[in-house]
């Protein structure tokens, strides 16, 4: 029970890689808001959770909005007391070559990716400086430092994700928040299914190719980076803030 007597809020937990750590988080003893824009796959996680003899609660939140990422800070003191850890998970998928994109595009990509974990870091700031510090894990990506084709938006905004985290680790550390980011390469989840069906693609064929870029020869599970979130927003990891955990089969290892 490594999160035992915590609170945690996991932002786009009804699917993928949110949604396994927030189950992942809950059966490690930590209370968690499961913070999305799409009401009924966060209330089916709650539930699980809640069924499993967890404690969940959900909160409608878009993250891109200011108004919003302090409502769902607010809910989590509200619920549970206070909030000693925050996961940025949620994204938008945005992809493309540069004269693909539009502003709105734009917009939409750096409104989530970007702004949204800077929205949720500035609101629960308060909370864990009356807490006496707390631990906050940006789900950034392999994508934040290689460059992959017609990719641009995306990539820009995950880069972005990188250096927020050593920027917010740098200004936070005195106030004893601890903050790092993980790093997944090709993860099985509703977002890849969604890219394989826009390239139209064979999806078992696509999901096996896709896993030949790594020397593991596969892609990952969701619940392989909940693994490497739990590590960073627990105490054993008490040392260790501006670093990112690359979870990626060794896809990026030269
Ligand atoms: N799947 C991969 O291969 C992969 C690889 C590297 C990094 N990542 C990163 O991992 C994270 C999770 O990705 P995933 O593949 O599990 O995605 P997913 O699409 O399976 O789930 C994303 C969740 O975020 C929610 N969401 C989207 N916009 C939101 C908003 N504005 N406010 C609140 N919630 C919102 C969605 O409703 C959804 O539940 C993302 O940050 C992504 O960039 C994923």
């Amino acid at each position: 029970m490594r999160l035992e007597g915590k609170s945690a809020i996991v932002t786009g937990s009804g699917n993928g890689i949110g949604r396994a750590t927030a189950l992942l988080f809950a059966e490690e003893g930590a209370r968690v808001l499961v913070a999305d824009i799409e009401d009924d796959p966060g209330n089916t996680v709650v539930n699980e959770i809640n069924q499993a003899g967890g404690e969940a609660v959900f909160h409608h939140t878009d993250i891109s909005d200011e108004s919003s990422a302090d409502s769902a800070i607010q809910a989590a003191v509200e619920a549970f007391g206070t909030v000693d850890i925050l996961v940025n998970n949620a994204a938008a998928f945005v992809f493309g070559k540069i004269e693909d994109v539009t502003r709105d595009d734009w917009d939409r990509v750096l409104g989530v990716n970007v702004r949204g974990p800077a929205n949720c870091a500035r609101a629960v700031l308060p909370v864990m400086r009356e807490n006496g510090g707390g631990a906050i894990v940006n789900l950034a990506s392999v994508s934040s430092f290689v460059a992959q084709p017609a990719f641009i938006p995306y990539n820009s905004s995950k880069g972005a994700v990188l250096q927020l985290t050593r920027c917010l680790a740098m200004d936070l550390a005195v106030d004893n928040i601890r903050v790092n980011a993980v790093c997944p390469g090709t993860i099985h989840t509703r977002a890849t299914e969604t890219h394989i069906n826009a390239l139209g693609l064979d999806r078992d064929q696509a999901l096996s190719d896709f896993g030949q870029d790594s020397p593991m020869k596969r892609v990952g599970r969701p619940e392989e980076v909940a693994k490497g979130v739990l590590f960073l927003a627990s105490d054993d990891a008490s040392f260790i803030t501006g670093e990112h955990l690359v979870i990626d089969g060794g896809a990026t290892i030269d």
